[in-house]
């Protein structure tokens, strides 16, 4: 027993002299790691994210590129894209919720049409304006690429 209890205190002054800063140690190593890896993800090419939603070609006349040049970007963030506007929803995934214009209209590529045609009509009071100035085509275009945003 005293034999024992001897051990034990040896074990308990071995790790307050030396164990502790061997701990230290551990823990820098791991923080290092931590901090290199980034530098890896970073340097590998750069694949499809999934946080990303648009990829990154937008030829003229596509559905980004339409929501970018008619200002919708001044108000909606899509994220990965150069939307960063914080008036409107974030519709980074908005092709994926179960309703949109707060639950006013099923999320159909049709209900999108309207809803950026005429927000008003759907929406009493609402803060978007009506986009109905714009040809249908473009519309539709827009409204395709909003439900292909899952
Ligand atoms: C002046 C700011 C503004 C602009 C510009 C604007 N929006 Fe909006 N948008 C809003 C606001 C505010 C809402 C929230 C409406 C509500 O539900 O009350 C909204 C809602 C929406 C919704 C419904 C989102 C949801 O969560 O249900 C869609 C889709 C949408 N906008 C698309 C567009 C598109 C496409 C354009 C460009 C053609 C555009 N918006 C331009 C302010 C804007």
């Amino acid at each position: 027993m005293s034999a024992n209890a001897g051990f034990l205190v040896g074990c308990a002054f071995w790790f307050l002299a030396y164990g502790s800063s061997w701990v230290a140690a551990e823990e820098l190593g791991h923080q290092q790691a931590k901090v290199v890896k980034p530098a890896i993800d970073r340097a590998t090419p750069a694949a499809p994210q999934s946080s990303n939603p648009t990829a990154s070609q937008d030829p003229p006349g596509s559905g980004l590129s339409l929501f970018l040049s008619n200002g919708c970007g001044a108000c909606h963030t899509i994220r990965g894209t150069e939307a960063r506007g914080t008036i409107g929803p974030d519709l980074s995934h908005v092709g994926s919720r179960t309703a949109i214009g707060a639950g006013v209209l099923p999320n159909t590529e049709e209900a999108f049409a309207r809803f950026v045609a005429r927000p008003d009509l759907l929406k009493p009071g609402v803060k978007m304006p009506a986009f109905d100035m714009l040809p249908q085509t473009e519309i539709e275009t827009i409204a395709r690429y909003l439900k292909a945003l899952q």
